[in-house]
C-alpha cells in the first residue's frame, strides 16, 4: 500500500517539475525577455508581458502584425540608442520632423516583409525555408514604398535606393528585353510587372548576378558590373517593388505625394552628341529615349582603346560593315537580320533618335595599319568572335546564334573557295559582318592565307567531293534495285515526311535548328533552316544544299546522308525552300 503512495508522490513531483519547467519556458520566451529588458532600460517597472498586435487591413486580407512585440520601442524617440530589437526606428523620410508613418496603424511588415504573425525571431524574420518574403533589411524596405505610393517619378523622399534601381533598369537596357507594364514593352524575356509578388529578394538578386542559376541555357546576358553589390541591390529593390498586389489603389494614394507629370521629351534633331548619350544609356537634355548599347557592345576610340561590353559584337566599324539602313533596321528589330538574336528591340525610337545613334557610330573611324600581317589583322578584326585558337569561341561568341565558325581543318579544306566572298559580303542571317568597306582585297587574301596556314597542316589529304545537282529527267544515282527510276521535280509534301524522319532530331520539328539533340552537339549548332536571310542568299544554292545533305558538312557534326535517294534529297530541298521562299504578293 505504502509503496503505491510513494509512486504517486514521485509521479506528482515529476508532474510539478515538468509543469514548472514549461511555465518557465513560456516566461522565458524571447519576446518576454526583450520586453523586460526594454522596461529595465527605460528604468520603469515591468507591467507584464503583452503581445503587441496591429491589424492592417489590406484590399485582399487582414494582416496580423506582431513585430512590435519584440520591437517594442520603435515609435518611442526616447529609445533611440537602445540595442535591437528595442530601439526607436531610424528616420524613413529624411529631414521630416516627424515620420508620417504611424507604426501603430501600419505595423512593420508592410515595408519589411517577414512573417508578421510569428513571435519567434527566426520565423518572424521570414527565415523558414522557401518563404517568399524574407525580411527586407534596412533600405531594402524601400521596395515596398510603392505598395502605397505612386510608383513612377523621381519624387518620393526616402525611396532613393528604389529610384537608383529604376534608373539602372533603364540605363542597363533591362527594359529592352523585359516588360514592366507602363515602363517597357518587350517580349524577349519573362515579364517583370509582378516580379516582386512572385519572387523573393534573393531570387531577384541571383537572377541578375548569375542568370544561369534559373536556366542553364539562359539567354540573359551576364553583365560585367554584377560584382558591384550596391547596383545589384538597387536593381533588386526596384524589381521587388514591382507588385500587382497594392495596399492602396492609385486613387487613394497618400496625399502629399504628388505624382510628377510624366515628361515625354524626345530627341527631335539628330546629332552625334545625342547618339553618344543614347549609346551610353545617359539622359540627353531631358529626353526620355532609352539606350545603353555600351553595356553589350564595345567600341574603339581614336587611339584604338577598346571599351564596353562583350555581349554583342564590337561596333567600331559597324556603319562601314553594314551600312546605315542595315544598322537602323537592326536597332529597330535585330530579328529581321538574325532570327535568334538576343539584342533588345528599340522599336520606340523615332527617326531622329535612330539617326543620332547612326551619326555617332559613324564618328568611330579607327583603323589598324595597312601593313599588318595575318596574325595582327586576325587579332584586330576577327578574334573577338572566332577566338584565339580559331575554334569559334571568342569573347563575344557565347550569345551569338549561329555561333561563329570554328575553323576545323576539314572545314577549311572543303570550303576555302567560298571564304573570300563570305568575308567580303558577310554571311546573311548570322553575325559574320560584311568586311568589304573596311578591309582591302589584299588584306582579305592575307587573312585567308593565315587561316589556312593555321589549320590545313592537320587536314591530311582530305578533299571535298563534288557531286552535281541532279535535274528532273536524270537517272536516279542510287537506284539500287535497278528499277530504271528517273528524277522528277522535288515534292515538298514528301520532303516534309522525310525531314520528319531523318532530320528533326537535330534540326527540330520546325526546322529551326533547335531539335532535342541540338545542344548535345559541340560546335556549330544545327543550322536554322527557316532563317530567310540565310537561306535566301545567293551563296546558299540548291547545289550547296544538295551536297551538304548528301555528303554532310565537312568538319562539323552535320552527317552525310548517302543512304537517301537523290529523289528524297530533292524532296527535302523542296520542303526547306517552301518554308523560306518569300510569298509573292
Ligand atoms: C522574437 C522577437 C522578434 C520579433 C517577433 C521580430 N523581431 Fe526583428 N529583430 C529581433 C532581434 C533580436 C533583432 C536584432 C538582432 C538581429 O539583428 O538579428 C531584430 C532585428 C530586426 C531588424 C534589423 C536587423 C536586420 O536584419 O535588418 C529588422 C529590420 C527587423 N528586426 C524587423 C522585424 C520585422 C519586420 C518583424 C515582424 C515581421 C520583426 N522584426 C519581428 C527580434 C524580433
Ligand atoms: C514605411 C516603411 C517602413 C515601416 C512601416 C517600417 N520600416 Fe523599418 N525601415 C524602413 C526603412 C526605409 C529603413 C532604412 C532607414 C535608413 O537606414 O535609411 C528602415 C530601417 C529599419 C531598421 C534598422 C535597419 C537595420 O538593418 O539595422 C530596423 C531595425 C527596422 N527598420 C525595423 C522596423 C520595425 C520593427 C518596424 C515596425 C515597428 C518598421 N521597421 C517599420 C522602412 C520602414
Ligand atoms: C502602408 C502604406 C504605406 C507604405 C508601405 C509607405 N507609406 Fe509613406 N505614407 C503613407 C501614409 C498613410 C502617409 C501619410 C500621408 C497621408 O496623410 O496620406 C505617408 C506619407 C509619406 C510621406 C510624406 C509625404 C508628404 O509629403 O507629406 C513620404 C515622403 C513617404 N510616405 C515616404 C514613404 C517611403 C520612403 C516609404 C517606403 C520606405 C513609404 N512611404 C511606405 C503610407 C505608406
Ligand atoms: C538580352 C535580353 C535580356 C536583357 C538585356 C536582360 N534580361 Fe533578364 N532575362 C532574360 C531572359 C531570356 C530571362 C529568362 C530566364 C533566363 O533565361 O534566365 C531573364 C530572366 C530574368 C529574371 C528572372 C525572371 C524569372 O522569371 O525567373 C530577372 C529578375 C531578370 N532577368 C532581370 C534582369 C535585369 C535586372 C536586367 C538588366 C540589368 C535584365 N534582366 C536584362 C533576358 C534579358
Ligand atoms: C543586351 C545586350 C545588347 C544591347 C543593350 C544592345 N545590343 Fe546590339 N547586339 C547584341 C547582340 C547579342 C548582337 C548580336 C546578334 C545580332 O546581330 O543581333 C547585337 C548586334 C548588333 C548589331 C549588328 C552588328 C552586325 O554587324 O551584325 C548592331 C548594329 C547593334 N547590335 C547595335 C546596337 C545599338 C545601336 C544598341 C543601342 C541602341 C544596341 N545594339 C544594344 C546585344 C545588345
Ligand atoms: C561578330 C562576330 C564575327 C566577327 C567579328 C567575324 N566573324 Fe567570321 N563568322 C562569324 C559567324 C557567326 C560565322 C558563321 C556563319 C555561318 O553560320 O555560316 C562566321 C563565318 C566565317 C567564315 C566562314 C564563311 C563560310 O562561307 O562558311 C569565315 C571564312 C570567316 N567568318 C572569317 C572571318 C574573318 C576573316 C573575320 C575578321 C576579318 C571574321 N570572320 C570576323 C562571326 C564573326
Ligand atoms: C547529328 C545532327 C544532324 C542531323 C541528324 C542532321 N543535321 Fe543538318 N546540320 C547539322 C549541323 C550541326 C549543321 C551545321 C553545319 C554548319 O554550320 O556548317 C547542319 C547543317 C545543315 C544544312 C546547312 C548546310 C550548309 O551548306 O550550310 C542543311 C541544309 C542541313 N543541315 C540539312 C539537314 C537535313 C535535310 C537533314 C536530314 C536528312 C539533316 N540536316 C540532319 C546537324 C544535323
Amino acid at each position: 500500500m505504502i509503496k503505491d503512495y510513494r509512486i504517486l508522490a514521485v509521479l506528482a513531483l515529476f508532474g510539478f517539475i515538468f509543469f514548472g519547467l514549461s511555465m518557465k519556458k513560456a516566461m522565458d520566451q524571447d519576446w518576454i525577455k526583450h520586453q523586460k529588458k526594454y522596461y529595465k532600460q527605460l528604468g520603469e517597472d515591468f507591467p507584464g508581458a503583452e503581445v503587441k498586435q496591429v491589424n492592417v487591413k489590406t484590399p485582399s486580407s487582414m494582416l496580423v502584425d506582431r513585430c512590435q512585440t519584440c520591437h517594442i520601442g520603435a515609435s518611442n524617440p526616447g529609445a533611440a540608442g537602445f540595442p535591437q530589437p528595442l530601439a526607436a526606428h531610424p528616420p524613413i523620410v529624411p529631414g521630416a520632423e516627424k515620420d508620417p508613418h504611424d507604426f501603430n496603424k501600419i505595423g512593420c511588415a508592410v515595408c519589411h516583409d517577414g512573417s508578421p504573425r510569428d513571435l519567434d525571431q527566426h520565423l518572424a524574420h521570414g527565415g523558414q525555408h522557401g518563404w517568399i518574403k524574407p525580411l527586407l533589411h534596412g533600405k531594402q524596405a524601400q521596395a515596398n514604398c510603392t505598395r502605397c505610393h505612386a510608383p513612377e517619378g523621381e519624387g518620393l523622399a526616402g525611396a532613393e535606393l528604389y529610384e537608383e534601381g529604376r534608373q539602372l533598369f533603364l540605363e542597363k537596357a533591362c527594359w529592352g528585353c523585359h516588360t514592366i507594364q507602363g515602363i517597357s514593352s518587350s517580349s524577349q524575356a519573362p515579364e517583370l510587372t509582378d516580379a516582386g509578388g512572385k519572387f523573393s529578394f534573393h531570387y531577384l538578386e541571383e537572377s541578375i548576378v548569375y542568370p544561369k542559376a534559373n536556366d542553364e541555357n539562359s539567354k540573359m546576358p551576364l553583365f560585367d558590373w554584377v560584382n558591384d553589390e550596391h547596383k545589384v541591390e538597387a536593381l533588386a529593390v526596384y524589381l521587388k517593388g514591382q507588385q500587382k498586389n497594392k495596399l492602396r489603389s492609385a486613387e487613394s494614394a497618400p496625399i502629399g505625394y504628388i505624382k510628377p507629370e510624366t515628361k515625354l521629351a524626345r530627341i527631335e534633331t539628330p546629332s552625334a552628341d545625342a547618339g553618344r548619350s543614347l549609346f551610353a544609356g545617359a539622359p540627353f537634355e531631358g529626353s526620355v529615349a532609352k539606350g545603353g548599347c555600351v553595356n553589350c557592345h564595345a567600341i574603339r576610340n581614336s587611339d584604338g582603346d577598346l571599351s564596353g561590353g562583350v555581349i554583342g559584337p564590337e561596333l567600331t566599324w559597324t556603319i562601314r560593315l553594314r551600312g546605315e539602313e542595315y544598322v537602323k533596321d537592326h536597332i529597330r528589330n535585330a530579328r529581321v537580320h538574325v532570327p535568334d538574336s538576343i539584342m533588345p528591340t528599340f522599336k520606340d525610337y523615332n527617326e531622329a533618335e535612330l539617326d543620332s545613334v547612326v551619326q555617332y557610330l559613324a564618328t568611330l573611324d579607327f583603323k589598324f595599319g595597312e601593313t599588318a600581317n595575318g596574325q595582327q589583322l586576325f587579332d584586330a578584326y576577327c578574334v573577338s568572335c572566332h577566338g584565339e585558337n580559331l575554334d569559334g569561341k571568342g569573347e563575344t561568341a557565347p550569345l551569338l546564334d549561329p555561333l561563329p565558325r570554328a575553323f576545323t581543318p576539314q572545314f577549311v579544306a572543303a570550303y576555302e573557295h567560298r571564304f573570300a566572298d563570305s568575308i567580303k559580303n558577310g554571311v546573311q542571317g548570322t553575325d559574320m559582318p560584311t568586311w568589304k568597306n573596311v578591309l582591302s582585297d589584299q588584306q582579305i587574301e592575307t587573312l585567308i592565307g593565315f587561316i589556312k596556314e593555321k589549320t590545313l597542316a592537320d587536314a591530311g589529304d582530305f578533299k571535298r567531293l563534288e557531286v552535281p545537282l541532279p535535274r528532273p529527267g536524270d537517272p536516279e544515282r542510287r537506284d539500287h534495285k535497278g528499277k530504271g527510276l528517273t528524277i522528277e521535280q522535288g515534292d515538298a509534301q514528301r520532303g516534309f515526311a522525310a525531314f520528319q524522319r531523318f532530320c528533326t532530331a537535330c534540326h527540330g520539328k520546325l526546322a529551326n535548328g533547335k531539335g532535342p539533340n541540338a545542344y548535345a552537339l559541340e560546335h556549330p549548332l544545327p543550322r536554322d533552316l527557316i532563317s530567310k536571310p540565310f537561306m535566301n542568299q545567293t551563296a546558299v544554292s540548291d547545289e550547296r544544299l544538295y551536297q551538304s545533305i548528301l555528303l554532310g558538312v565537312a568538319g562539323t557534326p552535320m552527317p552525310a546522308h548517302d543512304h537517301l535517294s537523290d529523289q528524297t534529297i530533292l524532296d527535302i530541298i523542296a520542303f526547306i525552300r517552301a518554308n523560306t521562299t518569300e510569298e509573292t504578293k
